[in-house]
Order: structure tokens, then sequence, then C-alpha cells
């Protein structure tokens, strides 16, 4: 199946599963918890759940729909907190949760979103119970982890002398590691081996940092109403991106846009200067060289048509505009 046709069945099911929920949600946090996982999204972590699965053993992704939809809860709870942090008003094309609710609310909606991601987990068919609490703590780990990501994020905005190496050990943890959990329980659930776990989850943890990498990029360079995000967010809020970084390198001063409101004027005067100061052309560089050496850690993966899929799917991860 071409990958394009693949996601499209996966984010239909997650879709209709966030249909489901919230159908049976009542109050008024659950509704709010609902908010953004009917907004849509590309549900690639699911996705990579169920590839990673069926790469280490075709047909196991049938009976792990729920650690996928748990997978895409625990994303979506942490856009609820991270539209908080960079006090974005819009998410997936519609309004961020903060601002249709509140903030108090906001966070709640995202610890429901969490607290969710656990019980659909559990849930999964044909596997051991000792590949299940693999599965949790993984989970668990991850999320703990993620939230050191998003401290050390916000802490950067602080600063102007944070490294290219401090940079990708950020990213590493507030995105790479929920790849990684992705491609990781996966395989986990679906049986596999040790080295098969620990192939899929360095996979997913080293694209994950590119997939991050060209989140920068689509910050600074594509409008809202095609990526249904604030564009230029990163520069008003000062945010150490990989674009910030190398901006320094190059000599490119970028204080001026760190400001409450940004025009689009701003904006499009940002990204000509960053452009041609080539800035946006050896991000993509290292994005790449990142998502080629990852490639190769897949070896110890027999060749399907999943694993196929899983390759192109990390080269959509650089590729992508939205
Ligand atoms: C956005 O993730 C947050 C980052 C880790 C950069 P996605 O780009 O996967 O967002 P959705 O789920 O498609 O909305
Ligand atoms: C956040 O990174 C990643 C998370 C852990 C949510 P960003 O702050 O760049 O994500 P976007 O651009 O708002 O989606
Ligand atoms: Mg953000
Ligand atoms: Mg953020
Ligand atoms: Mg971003």
């Amino acid at each position: 199946m071409d990958l394009q046709d693949y996601l499209k069945a996966v984010a239909k099911k997650i879709d209709f599963e966030a249909d489901e929920y919230s159908l049976a949600v009542d109050t008024t946090l659950q509704k709010a918890s609902s908010h953004l996982l009917l907004g849509g999204g590309k549900r690639l972590r699911p996705a990579l759940l169920l590839l990673s699965a069926d790469s280490v053993r075709k047909g196991a992704s049938e009976d792990l729909f729920y650690a996928a939809a748990a997978l895409e809860w625990t994303h979506t709870f942490t856009l609820v907190h991270d539209d908080i942090m960079d006090d974005d008003s819009l998410r997936r094309g519609i309004p961020t949760v903060h601002t249709v609710w509140n903030q108090s609310t906001a966070i709640l909606a995202g610890d429901v979103l969490y607290s969710k991601a656990f019980e659909y987990i559990c849930r999964v068919n044909n596997a051991s119970d000792s590949a299940k609490i693999k599965a949790v703590q993984m989970l668990a780990h991850t999320c703990y982890e993620l939230c050191d990501g998003q401290q050390e994020d916000m802490e950067f905005e602080t600063r102007s002398d944070v490294t290219l190496a401090e940079y990708l050990g950020m990213v590493r943890r507030k995105t790479g590691v929920l790849y990684a959990a992705a491609a990781g329980i996966g395989a986990i659930l679906a049986g596999g081996d040790m080295k098969q776990v620990s192939a899929l989850y360095t996979l997913g943890l080293n694209t994950g940092i590119a997939f991050q990498i060209q989140d920068d990029i689509i910050d600074l360079t594509v409008p809202s109403d095609i990526s249904g995000k604030n564009q230029g967010s990163d520069l008003r809020e000062n945010k150490q991106t990989i674009i910030a970084i190398l901006a320094r390198e190059a000599g490119v001063d970028l204080s001026k846009y760190k400001k409450a409101e940004l025009s689009k004027e701003d904006i499009d005067e940002a990204v000509a200067l960053l452009t041609s100061a080539g800035v946006v052309e050896k991000s993509k560089g290292i994005s790449q060289k990142l998502i080629d050496d990852a490639k190769q850690g897949l070896s110890v993966i027999s060749d399907s048509g999943e694993k196929s899929m899983i390759l192109d799917m990390v080269d959509y991860f650089i590729n992508r505009s939205v």
C-alpha cells in the first residue's frame, strides 16, 4: 500500500475513535478534553506504532488499535499543555483549548487525555501481560522525559548561547521520545525481541528529532491557514529552535522579532533574511543527515511492505509542510 493511503486509513480510524470519545463525554472538562482530538491532525504516532508492530509480526496491528490511540491521546495531551506554554491561539486549524475555555480547564483537559491514554493502552488484545507491563512502563517513562524536554525548551527562551548539541538534546526529549515510544511499543506488543524493539525505538528517536527540525522550519515558513498553527510563534517567543541557533552562527539578529505580536510583514522579512543567509537550507541538511543515519539502523528488521512504509514515513517527516 502507498504510504499516504495508509496514513489516511489510520487517521480515519483514530478520527472515528475521537468521535466515539466525544459522544461519550459529558462534563465541561470532558468536552474540553475532546476539543483538540476532534480537530484532526496527522495521526503519525499511531501510524508508526501500527507499522512497527506489523514489521515485527505481520498482522499484529489488528490487536493493537488501542495502543495506537493511546499514543494519539498522549500526544494531544502534550499539545494542549504546549499551547498554554507557547501562548498559541491556533492548533489543527481551530482555537486552542485554553482560549476556548481557560488555562485551568486546559491543564485539566490535558490531564484527562493523559490518564485516558493509560486506560487505552491496557485494552490491547493478544499481547502477553509482561509485554503490556513493558509497554505501560515505556509510555510512562516517555511522558516523564517529555516533560523535561518541555521544561528545557522554556528555559532556553531566556538564553542566547544555546548550542546545537543542547538543542538536539532538548528536542530528543520533547519530541523524539514519543516517536521512539510509538515504534518501541508497537514492537513490544507485537512480541518483538530486544534487538527489534531497540532498533525501532532508536529509529523513532532519531527521526523524531528530524521531525522537530522540520516543525521549526514550518513554524517560520508556512502560513497559518496551511499549517493550522500560529506562524512565527517561535520567533515571537524567542524559542531556541534550529533556526535561531543557525541564525546566530550566521550572524543574523532575530531579537527584534521577539515581541507580543508579529505582523505578516515581520514574518516575511525574517523568512527572507534567514533564507538568504542559508539558515533554512542548512537546517534541512541536518534533518536529512539524521534520517539517513537512522534508516541504517533498521537493518535488523526483515524487509516487508511495512518496513518500506516506515522508511517512506521518515522521508515524509522532513518533506512535509503541515
Ligand atoms: C506537533 O506535532 C508537535 C510537535 C511535536 C512538533 P504534529 O505535527 O504531529 O501535530 P498533529 O498531531 O499533526 O496536529
Ligand atoms: C512541542 O514543540 C512539542 C511537544 C512536546 C508538544 P512545539 O512547541 O514546536 O510544537 P508546536 O509547533 O506548537 O506544534
Ligand atoms: Mg508549541
Ligand atoms: Mg512548545
Ligand atoms: Mg513548533
